[in-house]
């Protein structure tokens, strides 16, 4: 059951919990489709948590999570995953002792994604060239920016419609994060597919997104048009 064109994502009044520890509060957001959003956030406050509850892995406690117009707080991850969810961890979760190439391969094992292995390869070597280069190279001799393309490369390897994407930025030099953001703002103007994207790194994201979200202590304090907040304001916020 989908409405018309229905939001890629609404999240309201999500609850969630490690044992008895409270993590989210009546968290609640929303992205139209195509729509970049960063969410940005002190640390340890709930952002991972939150893409955790989309992507099924952490399952909210309380509240609704629903994408494209469907209810999936009780879906099973992998069944997330066949919708078209694409979640990228902060950890970078590569298979490292396989290559470049059999990596991306795997990142199409769905249903969705198999009939369109070629074609997707194509666009992600397109995005990356560096992935392209390296295609045969194993993935644990890959440096730290390369990882970050791969496992985002990966993720697009699943046909998603929406990508979930913890710091894609984190530990990355400056030039890595450029292409990192570089290939965020390629796909948005080239893909049918919503970025949800948990940054700590300020300025590439809000140049990027199209609105921002501020999770702090687990609830969703403040949403604005990318354009219309600045550095100084998100971080004065986090205090
Ligand atoms: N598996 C877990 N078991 C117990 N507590 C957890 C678990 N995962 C996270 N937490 C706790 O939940 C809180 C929120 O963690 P979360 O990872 O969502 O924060 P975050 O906003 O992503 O932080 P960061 O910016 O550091 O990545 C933290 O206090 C963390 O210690
Ligand atoms: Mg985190």
């Amino acid at each position: 059951m989908t409405r018309f064109n229905p939001p890629a994502l609404e999240i309201q009044d999500v609850d969630s919990f490690y044992g008895e520890l409270q993590v989210l509060r009546k968290a609640s957001l929303r992205l139209q489709q195509r729509e970049v959003v960063v969410l940005f956030g002190p640390n340890g406050h709930g952002k991972s948590t939150l893409l955790k509850a989309i992507a099924g892995i952490h399952p909210a406690a309380a509240g609704s999570i629903r994408y494209l117009g469907e209810e999936i707080s009780r879906t099973p991850s992998a069944q997330i995953v066949e919708m078209g969810v694409a979640y990228i961890p902060e950890a970078r979760n590569l298979f490292t002792d396989m290559t470049v190439g059999e990596n991306l391969r795997l990142g199409a094992y769905n249903r969705r994604a198999r009939s369109q292995v070629a074609q997707n390869l194509a666009y992600v070597f397109d995005l990356f060239p560096r992935l392209a280069e390296r295609r045969d190279q194993i993935a644990a001799t890959l440096s730290g920016g390369e990882s970050r393309m791969l496992a985002v490369g990966r993720g697009l390897m699943s046909g998603a419609a929406l990508l979930l994407i913890d710091e894609p930025s984190i530990g990355l030099s400056p030039i890595m994060k450029r292409a990192v953001f570089g290939a965020i703002a390629k796909i948005k103007s080239a893909r049918d597919i919503a970025v949800l994207m948990v940054e700590q790194e300020v300025e590439h994201p809000l140049r990027l997104a199209d609105r921002v979200y501020l999770l702090k202590k687990g609830r969703v304090i403040l949403e604005k048009p990318a354009a219309e907040i600045n550095k100084a304001e998100i971080e004065q916020a986090y205090f």
